[in-house]
């Protein structure tokens, strides 16, 4: 199916100009599309993740975007706080107007793959509890990871808190200080709660992938990118 739209739709969508300025507009030179200066008014588009500039301003094309982030310590997942820095500051201002939010979220000290969108209803079924979309955290700890560890994740523990955590797979490096913890479930502080209760605390944690999402190598500690049509066609066939 044709997903793209022609540009002079899309801009005389958002009611600010009619058909006719669009043109006007395009062949003045003043409208640039993912970059580049826009060539022509029938050229086609595909909204989602489309930037859009008039005279170099944002225009919003209604589209839904799909942001990988490398999440950096000392920054909220959260979209507003009267305090604190917020993964969105990371991005140009015309993407902080555009509703994206988190999902799924990271410790302010955690680090790694976030996922951005406006989409709402992706958002919520990926993070539906019901819907167990695999997490994989790479993790460094105080003392040293062994087999009882990993049959305890794997068993599922209960925290003397009460809290309840699905069967998880713990894969210690050979040198036991590190490893990888795969959860199917995302309870506050989950990995941090776990692996003390085994004696075990965190210090260091990152997120190499959500569901089918790997942490793009090449996107360095607060950098993003938009998803591929491919990771988005993997996300939204998790149903
Ligand atoms: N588990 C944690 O303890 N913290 C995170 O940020 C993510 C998972």
């Amino acid at each position: 199916m044709e997903r793209r739209e022609r540009l002079d739709k899309i801009l005389a969508g958002t009611g600010r100009w009619s058909r006719r300025e669009v043109k006007e507009l395009v062949r003045a030179g003043r409208v640039v599309a993912n970059g580049a200066v826009a060539l022509r008014p029938e050229d086609k588009y595909d909204r989602e993740g489309l930037s859009l500039l008039v005279d170099g301003e944002p225009v919003d094309s209604g589209g839904s975007y799909y942001l990988m982030l490398h999440k950096p310590a000392g920054l909220l997942s959260a979209t507003e706080d009267p305090r604190q820095p917020t993964v969105l500051d990371l991005l140009p201002p015309h993407l902080r107007r555009v509703g994206l939010f988190p999902v799924g979220r990271l410790d302010k000290d955690t680090e790694g793959l976030l996922l951005l969108t406006n989409d709402g209803p992706l958002g919520h079924r990926l993070l539906s509890p019901s819907r167990h979309v695999d997490k994989v955290y790479y993790v460094e700890v105080e003392g040293v990871l062994d087999r009882e560890d990993q049959e305890a994740f794997r068993a599922g523990m209960v925290l003397e808190d009460g809290l309840h955590c699905l069967p998880a797979e713990l894969e210690p490096e050979a040198d036991g200080r590190s490893g990888l913890v795969v959860l199917r479930e995302g309870k506050y502080h989950q990995v941090k709660r776990m692996l003390s209760a085994r004696g075990k605390p965190v210090q260091y944690l990152k997120r190499i992938s959500m569901g089918p999402l790997r942490l793009d190598p090449a996107l360095e500690r607060g950098e993003w990118r938009s998803l591929t049509e491919e990771e988005r066609r993997a996300l939204a066939a998790l149903g």
